[in-house]
């Protein structure tokens, strides 16, 4: 079994390869343009005695996304699994974000859903089999400041998913979402303290989450167990939006 993750290079998505690999699924790490780091966790994945590679695309741009998944399935056979993780943030308010920021964070973060599930989709149809697994954000479902551009594209992957799930769970295949909360990786590493302390005071919980967290959802909704879930969006957040 194949598992394709986007943006795996590092963070989340580095994360969800190697649980994948854990579990036996060969893997495809795709990458935009660490090869370093894709690479390393291509090995590392590999140590767990599975097929696992490092596949360069930009996924916003869709012949980038068709070429990769016909290499992938050449090298590794059928895509089972595709987890759209890759995204970025350009945070900034509205009277001030340009044209250019809004759209960078469009394509990078919800165009490429689409770019992605267009390639795997048909093939997943005709076998009758197959998950996807998109990861949105607590923004998406509560909305954050500075973040128009951001919080849009992951409430579109929330429709997106439920979307998709209705055209193709006929067809036994399911696709759901993820929507993190606040993550130690080098996308929040970036926030100053005082914004830290106050996401923290936020979460329910009290500390924030771990790249694995979202890693061991991401696997259950590809397990035998999740096969009755579809068009979900589960909150892995620590509680934040209680
Ligand atoms: N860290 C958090 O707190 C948090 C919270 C909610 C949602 N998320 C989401 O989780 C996902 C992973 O984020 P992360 O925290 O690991 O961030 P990260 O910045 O560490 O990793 C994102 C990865 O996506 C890749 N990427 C970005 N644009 C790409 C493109 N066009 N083509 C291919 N790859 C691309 C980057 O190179 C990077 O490897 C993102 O979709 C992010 O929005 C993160």
């Amino acid at each position: 079994m194949t598992a394709l993750i986007t943006g795996a290079s590092r963070g989340i998505g580095r994360a969800i390869a190697l649980e994948f690999a854990k579990s036996g699924y060969n893997v495809a790490i795709n990458y935009a343009n660490s090869e370093v780091s894709a690479k390393d966790t291509a090995k590392e994945c590999g140590e767990f005695g599975v097929l696992a590679f490092a596949y360069k695309a930009d996924v916003s741009d869709f012949d980038a996304c068709k070429e990769m998944v016909a290499k992938v399935e050449q090298d590794l056979g059928p895509v089972e699994v595709l987890v759209n993780n890759a995204g970025i943030n350009i945070d900034n308010l509205l009277i001030r974000m340009s044209q250019e920021q809004f759209d960078k964070v469009y394509f990078a973060n919800l165009k490429s859903v689409y770019n992605m599930s267009r390639q795997v989709v048909p093939g997943m149809m005709k076998r009758r089999r197959g998950r996807i697994i998109n990861i949105s954000s607590v923004a998406g479902l509560y909305g954050n400041v500075g973040q128009t551009n951001y919080a849009a594209t992951k409430a579109g992957i929330v429709g997106f998913t439920k979307s998709l799930a209705k055209e193709v769970g006929a067809r036994g295949i399911t696709v759901n979402a993820i929507a993190p909360g606040f993550i130690e990786t080098d996308m929040t590493d970036r926030l100053s303290d005082n914004i830290k302390e106050i996401a923290r005071s936020k979460i329910t919980l009290g500390r924030f989450g771990k790249a694995e967290d979202i890693a061991k959802a991401a696997m259950f909704l590809a397990s035998d167990g999740a096969s009755y879930i579809t068009g979900h969006t589960l909150e892995v957040s620590g509680g934040i939006s209680l």
